[in-house]
C-alpha cells in the first residue's frame, strides 16, 4: 500500500489506493487521481512560485512509482501529503478551494460544452444589454458573456452611431483580435466588392473567416443606419445542428467531424487559405467550433469512394444550417450591435434594395480566449470584494 490509508467519512473524505489518492467532493463523488498528478501540481512555493503561480517543478522529474508516505485530511477539510522524493521528504498541502477547483478527475464529457444552452429557431430569446450599462458597469459585461456562453449570442442596444464605436464596444469587452482585412470592417453596397457581405443579395447563414487555423472567436456587428427594405439578420445555433446530427445521424457527425474540408479568402491584400474539419470536438469530445460558409468551401480532395458519403453528410448539415427550423429572422435596429459566438452561432441577412435607403455596418472581433479571461478577472474582483 503506497499511501496511508485514512478514510474520513462523509463529504471531502479521503480515501487510498495503490499509487493514487483519492478524496470524496461535497456531492460524494469520488475522484481518484494517480500520485504523479498530485505530485505534479503542488502550490507549495517551491513547486509554484508564489507571485506568478507559474510552476517551477520539472513534471517530467517525478518518478513514475513516486510513493506518497502519508496523506491526510486536516481539521479544516485541506489535503496534507507526504512525499517520499528521492531528494528527501517533501509536504504538500492542497486546500479545499484548490480541490474544489482542480481535485477532480474527468467524467465522460457531454456532447455539447458545459454551461450552453442550445436553442432552435423556435427557443431563441435575444438577450440585450444596454450599451450604457455595459460600457461603465461590471455586473452588465457580466451578464453578456453569461449570454455568450449560454447562446452564443447577445445584442447591445442604444449604441451610439459613431464611425469606429464598435472598437471601442470590443476594447471594453475584451481586445480587437484583427485579421488580415481591416481592424474595422466596412459592410455596406460597393459597387466593386472583394466579399459578397458588400453587396445587397442575401447572404446565407455562415461562420466568419473558417479559413482561418483559429477563426475569430466573437463577431460585433454594429448596425449605424439601417434605412434599407429588407436585410434582416439570420442566426442558427450551429452547435443544436451538429448535436442533433449526431443524435440523428451519426454517421454523418463522424464525417463531419472526420473530413478534412478547405476554405479561401482572398482580397486584394490577402489570400489565406486553411483546412480543418466543419466540426471539431474538443480533446474530451464536446463539440469545440463549427463552421459552415458555403460561399468560401473549396473542391473537397477525398477518394472518388468516399465522395458520395461526405455529401449525403454535408447536404444535411447544410441544410439545416440554412433551414427555418434553426434559423430565426429580426430586424436589427440602428444603435444594435449583435455580438455572436462565432465558433458556434451562423449569422446572415436577407436581401435587401440597395436603393430604398442607407445600410451601412461596421465589424469588429474579438477572441473568446480573452472574454473568457475578462470574465474570470471580474468574478474573481466580485469574489474579492
Ligand atoms: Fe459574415
Amino acid at each position: 500500500m503506497n499511501v496511508v490509508m485514512n478514510m474520513i467519512s462523509g463529504a471531502k473524505g479521503l480515501t487510498s489506493l495503490e499509487g493514487r489518492i483519492a478524496v470524496v467532493d461535497a456531492r460524494h463523488q469520488i475522484h481518484t487521481l494517480h500520485n504523479v498528478w498530485w505530485r505534479d501540481n503542488c502550490p507549495c512555493a517551491t513547486c509554484r512560485h508564489p507571485l506568478t503561480r507559474e510552476r517551477l517543478l520539472f513534471s517530467a522529474g517525478i518518478p513514475a512509482d513516486l510513493r506518497a508516505v502519508t496523506a491526510s485530511r486536516n481539521d479544516d477539510g485541506s489535503l496534507y501529503v507526504t512525499w517520499a522524493d528521492r531528494e528527501g521528504p517533501h509536504e504538500s498541502r492542497y486546500s479545499v478551494a484548490w480541490l474544489d477547483e482542480h481535485g477532480q478527475d474527468a467524467f465522460p464529457a457531454p456532447l455539447v460544452p458545459y454551461g450552453s444552452t442550445l436553442w432552435s429557431a423556435a427557443e431563441f430569446e435575444l438577450k440585450r444589454v444596454p450599451w450604457r450599462d455595459l460600457m461603465q458597469d461590471d455586473e452588465a459585461l457580466l451578464a453578456w458573456s453569461d449570454a455568450m456562453i449560454a447562446d452564443g449570442v447577445a445584442a447591445i442596444t442604444g449604441t451610439p452611431g459613431e464611425h469606429a464605436e464598435v472598437e471601442r464596444v470590443a476594447e471594453r469587452l475584451a481586445h480587437v483580435r484583427e485579421t488580415a482585412y481591416d481592424r474595422l470592417h466596412e459592410v455596406r453596397s460597393e459597387p466593386d466588392p472583394y466579399n459578397v457581405a458588400n453587396t445587397d443579395v442575401e447572404l446565407m447563414t455562415h461562420t466568419d473567416m473558417p479559413n482561418y487555423a483559429q477563426p475569430p472567436g466573437v463577431q460585433l456587428l454594429h448596425f449605424i443606419e439601417n434605412a434599407a427594405t429588407g436585410g434582416e439578420t439570420t442566426l442558427a445555433d450551429g452547435f443544436a445542428v451538429a448535436r442533433d446530427i449526431a443524435q440523428d445521424s451519426p454517421e454523418a457527425f463522424k464525417v463531419l467531424c472526420e473530413t478534412p474540408v478547405s476554405f479561401r479568402m482572398t482580397s486584394q491584400k490577402a489570400d489565406i487559405v486553411g483546412t480543418s474539419r466543419l466540426v471539431t470536438l474538443d480533446s474530451q469530445g464536446s463539440i469545440e467550433m463549427v463552421r459552415f460558409s458555403n460561399q468560401l468551401m473549396q473542391p473537397v480532395r477525398l477518394p472518388g469512394s468516399e465522395l458520395t458519403a461526405f455529401y449525403d453528410a454535408y447536404r444535411e448539415y447544410s441544410r439545416r444550417m440554412v433551414s427555418s427550423d434553426y434559423v430565426v429572422r429580426f430586424r436589427s435596429e440602428p444603435g444594435t450591435v449583435v455580438t455572436t459566438h462565432n465558433h458556434r452561432v451562423l449569422h446572415g441577412r436577407q436581401a435587401f434594395d440597395a436603393m430604398s435607403g442607407p445600410r451601412h455596418l461596421q465589424l469588429s472581433y474579438l477572441d473568446f480566449d480573452d472574454v473568457l479571461s475578462r470574465r474570470r478577472i471580474l468574478l474573481e474582483g466580485r469574489k474579492a470584494g
